[in-house]
């Protein structure tokens, strides 16, 4: 199969974890647009949904979804996104696609976030994916060098402004041995947004698209149901 057929695959095998008459939470990237497509063939079950990027809000409405401003929204059972690289403990690298900060709103509001991703995003380290950093424009220069002072490459990301306005800096050389630990201290440095950690609040659901199907790993404890 294609990565584009395991996203395929994955992306619908999400349908069922969506709970009727709800507000779905919708995250980025070419893996959720997959699954975009498939929620159009159930959106009458839905109430709406809310968008973590204006890409994912541009196509859901093109399938006349509807999508909501998240103060608009009392509570969100469910969140589909994708990630950059995943650990078999649910921890993420997402950010990949710019969309980090309101990606990471969307997985605290929460009930439930399931990742969708194909085979490959499955390490046993994160790190190896640069870590995307959405820095306030005017502390580049400055997180840029703290950075450095952990030992990593950071690369301002070209001609790219995130949808809040900000920046980018992709940092390469991390081996991310704690993810929580340095989750909360890069989001310390003055200037940062938010950085593509996601494992104080990682998946609770993992769906992991193969050849031979799609394979599911569950959080410790998790308790949800699916239909
Ligand atoms: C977007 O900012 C990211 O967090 C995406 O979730 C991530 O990049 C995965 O994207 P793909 O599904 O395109 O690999």
């Amino acid at each position: 199969m294609t990565q584009d057929e395991l996203k395929k695959r994955v992306a619908e095998a999400a349908l069922q974890y969506v709970v009727d008459n709800t507000v779905i939470g919708v995250g980025s990237g070419s893996t959720v647009n997959f699954f975009i497509d498939a929620l159009a063939s159930i959106k009458g079950r839905i109430e709406g949904t809310v968008a973590a990027s204006e890409a994912s809000a541009e196509r859901l409405r093109k399938h006349g979804i509807r999508v909501f401003d998240l103060n608009a929204v009392a509570e969100v059972p469910v969140y589909v996104d994708g990630a950059d690289e995943v650990t078999e403990n649910l921890h993420m690298v997402k950010g990949g696609g710019g969309a980090l900060t309101r990606e990471k709103i969307l997985a605290a509001v929460a009930g439930s976030f399931v990742c969708i991703c194909d085979a490959s995003k499955l390490v046993p380290v994160l790190g190896r994916f640069p870590l995307p950093v959405e820095v306030i424009p005017m502390a580049r220069s400055h997180v840029g060098r703290e950075m450095v002072r952990r030992k990593a490459q950071p690369v301002l990301r070209e001609n790219y402004r995130t949808d809040n306005g900000n920046l980018i800096l992709d940092c390469w050389g991390l081996a991310i041995v704690d993810p929580p630990a340095l989750e909360a201290e890069l989001n310390d440095i003055a200037g940062v947004v938010t950085n593509g950690i996601f494992a104080r609040r990682g998946a609770d659901v993992l769906l992991l698209g193969g050849d031979n199907g799609v394979r599911t790993l569950l959080k410790e404890g998790f308790r949800g149901s699916i239909r």
